[in-house]
């Protein structure tokens, strides 16, 4: 149950798990006292002594009362001289904000918020806190919504030009969260193409430290979310804190440590190519950010974050059906094939089970590389002379569904689009166009861009019985400008482009319900919560290693559930590392998210095809928890060898235990792994041995793995409970 209790000036937030404590301040300052886990009272004595907070504004050394008053959402400079979380320039040209709160406002269930993805459910209250700048005219509504199931908070703002001239925003972060003291570790995820989201730990120290993006997406980069954990937490114990961005474009995340050793915490939009001009009347909203506790160590965390993606951020048909198993051509042809090499892929796929034939980059235009086409999505003849329905309607004949690859956000200069409307493509006049992968952006701030992108791909799902989109996105901004733009909104470029790419995914999912739609961005570069909104699944990586894919999908795993990552078994060598892996451990890893083939069947020997034919077999019948299940990191590929990882089911009766050793060794030390999220008093049987132990032996006890000879190696196991 979620609760908003008022006590004098005390604002409580509370459901079973967690608590949120805001105290206002004489003179409507909203203060933060208290994030973490529940608890019944609250007495503001001891925080507000702890931050030496004195209602007379009495100035300490060298600064100001509000300079170490911990607030909900501050401005830098009127008397708090550490960054803030809003700036906003009014008439004069100065750009300071003093908002106090005008009203106090609880409402049952959740709000959307208009143009940007966010949380939905009803099992929620939602804290409005009204505040007011009155010199500016300047109104911020400050939204927590508290769900009944998450140890968290949603947190959003949205701003008001109450007044009668323009006010200019320069920064309006969606989160500020204060913490009374600075002993967390900060945990970010940032890497590169094909070893997206690296986990990075590292004690907090004095200053400021945190991640960000001003490639106009999430990035391959860095991901728009962190945690802090106390140097002591691990993954089944300890306090952890996170906090991620429902968003997918420019964003920073950042920690400030101050003299006094106490956190502000901040998630949102960038502010560096960021400006949004607030007319009279109009409003702004910021992103949504969620913010969870877990006194469970990151595993707690992470079932939190989990539990957010898959009961209040996810959408449609697919939230919680079982994902077809799919295989795509990518690895299998790139650009060379026809439609008699596709149809024979397609047969072979159908042969062993498969459900999901997918055609990926290739099928448009003149697109015999990645030099042109980009823009013209009208079916190349060379490759399928008969059209895209024709192919459709056979591989439906073979049982299976149709997927087929789009990148509409993306023109390239060789392409019939180009030569007739150069100025759809993000560019500054006068200046050479900087290219990556021989492409260009489309301007999607612009509402004829938005509907062209919309068209292009409404017309394919219309006409050709098409089952499955992968939306990919292979290039970041550069050249920021706009041709519509006005100078002065210029810097409103990277944010409109989210808006207007939301928009155009919004109608989609909306009239193609029965379409399941597969997010990808150079494999990894747009893995976030606001994708998933849209999109129930994001391919997770073009490194489809399996030793590689063990550190991807586990760091991914800290916010991201199975049922979001796709994950496919490929060809060896390896097209990325060059590696052999056993085949069965390529299965294993791709089974612990969205399963699917990216390589031509074709090429196995009858033996591969057959362990091919038992791992789909395998994926159908457990799929269920495979992808819905509880996941508990066991070993991290960050700290040795081996990596570990279970599934449970929500009623426990059914397990997968996946276990990998990077490199074998001679003799090798045992390995004795504790079991998470078990039930205690049932008993489990280890369908591969045969052996039964009760669940508090796994977890207490642990289980022996002996691997298979070899590099690579693994066991992947599933415990049925009676
Ligand atoms: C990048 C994606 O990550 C790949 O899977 C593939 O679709 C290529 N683009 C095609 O150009």
């Amino acid at each position: 149950m979620v609760e908003i209790l008022r006590e004098d000036r005390l604002i409580h937030l509370r459901n079973d798990s967690a608590s949120y404590i805001i105290y206002l301040l004489e003179g409507g300052i909203a203060a933060h006292l208290y994030f973490g886990k529940r608890v019944e009272g609250f007495n503001p004595a001891s925080m507000l002594r702890h931050y030496d907070l004195r209602e007379d504004g009495a100035f300490s050394l060298q600064g100001c009362t509000l300079d170490h008053t911990p607030q909900e959402y501050p401005s830098h400079g009127l008397g708090d001289l550490r960054e803030g979380a809003l700036s906003v320039v009014q008439k004069d040209g100065t750009r300071s904000v003093d908002l106090r709160v005008t009203g106090v406002e609880v409402v049952d269930g959740k709000r959307g918020i208009p143009g940007l993805p966010a949380t939905y459910g009803d099992n929620a209250k939602t804290l409005l806190l009204h505040m007011k700048d009155a010199l500016l005219g300047l109104e911020a509504t400050l939204s927590y919504a508290m769900f009944d199931d998450v140890a968290g908070v949603m947190r959003s703002v949205q701003l008001r030009n109450a007044s009668d001239s323009d006010l200019v925003i320069e920064r309006a972060y969606s989160l500020c969260l204060e913490l009374p003291d600075s002993r967390y570790d900060l945990i970010t995820l940032s890497g590169a193409w094909s070893r997206e989201r690296e986990i990075n730990r590292r004690p907090l120290m004095m200053g400021e430290q945190g991640v960000s993006s001003l490639k106009g997406a999430t990035s391959l980069h860095s991901s728009n979310m962190l945690f802090l954990a106390r140097p002591e937490t691990t993954e089944a114990q300890g306090e952890a804190i996170g906090a991620a961005l429902v968003y997918s474009g420019n964003f920073k995340a950042s920690v400030h440590v101050d003299a006094h050793r106490t956190s502000r915490v901040f998630l949102g939009l960038n502010d560096v190519d960021f400006a949004w001009k607030l007319t009279p009347g109009a409003t702004f909203n910021t992103p949504e950010a969620v913010v969870v506790y877990s006194d469970e160590g990151l595993d707690g965390m992470s079932r939190a974050f989990h539990r957010v993606c898959a009961e209040h951020i996810v959408r449609g048909k697919y939230a919680k059906a079982p994902r077809p198993i799919l295989l795509n051509n990518w690895e299998a042809t790139y650009f060379g094939f026809n439609e008699e090499k596709l149809l024979k892929i397609a047969r072979t796929a159908a042969d062993v089970g498969v459900e999901l034939f997918v055609l990926d980059d290739g099928w448009f235009g003149h697109r015999d590389d990645d030099t042109s086409s980009l823009g013209d999505w009208y079916v190349d003849a060379n490759k399928l002379p008969h059209g895209m329905k024709h192919l459709t309607d056979q591989v439906h004949a073979m049982g299976l569904k149709f997927g087929l690859w789009f990148e509409p956000e993306m023109v390239c200069p060789v392409s019939e689009l180009y030569k007739k409307h150069p100025d759809w493509a993000i560019h500054i006049a006068g200046r050479e166009p900087v290219q990556a992968r021989q492409q260009l952006t489309l301007d999607l701030s612009r509402e004829d861009v938005q509907d062209y992108v919309h068209q292009c791909v409404a017309s394919h799902l219309r006409e050709d019985g098409i089952d499955y989109v992968k939306w990919d996105m292979n290039r970041n901004f550069s050249n920021i400008g706009s041709a519509l733009l006005p100078a002065d909104q210029q810097k409103e470029l990277p944010h409109r482009y989210m808006l207007g790419l939301y928009r155009v995914m919004e109608k989609l999912v909306n009239e193609f319900p029965d379409v399941l739609f597969e997010s990808c961005s150079s494999g990894g570069g747009r893995f976030d919560l606001g994708m998933l909104h849209y999109m129930p699944q994001t391919w997770t990586s073009d490194n489809t290693d399996a030793l590689c894919r063990c550190r991807i999908q586990y760091a991914t795993s800290l916010v991201f559930p199975p049922f979001a990552m796709g994950s496919h078994v490929s060809a060896v060598p390896n097209h990325q590392t060059g590696r052999v892996t056993p085949i069965e451990t390529r299965g294993a890893v791709a089974m612990s998210g969205c399963f699917g083939y990216e390589l031509d069947l074709n090429t196995l020997s009858a033996e591969e095809l057959d362990k091919v034919r038992a791992q789909v077999k395998r994926v159908k019948e457990l799929r269920q928890t495979l992808l819905y299940g509880d996941f508990h990191r066991l070993l991290s590929p960050y700290e040795g060898n081996d990596t570990a990882w279970l599934t449970v089911s929500p009623d426990k009766l059914e397990a997968v235990f996946m276990f990998t050793r990077a490199q074998a060794q001679s003799y090798a030390y045992p390995a004795l792994i504790r079991l998470r999220g078990l039930a205690a008093d049932r008993v489990y049987t280890i369908v591969e041995t045969g052996e039964s132990y009760t669940g508090a032996e796994l977890m207490n006890a642990g289980v022996s793995v002996r691997l298979p000879w070899g590099d690579a190696a693994s066991v992947s196991w599933t415990l049925r409970a009676k």
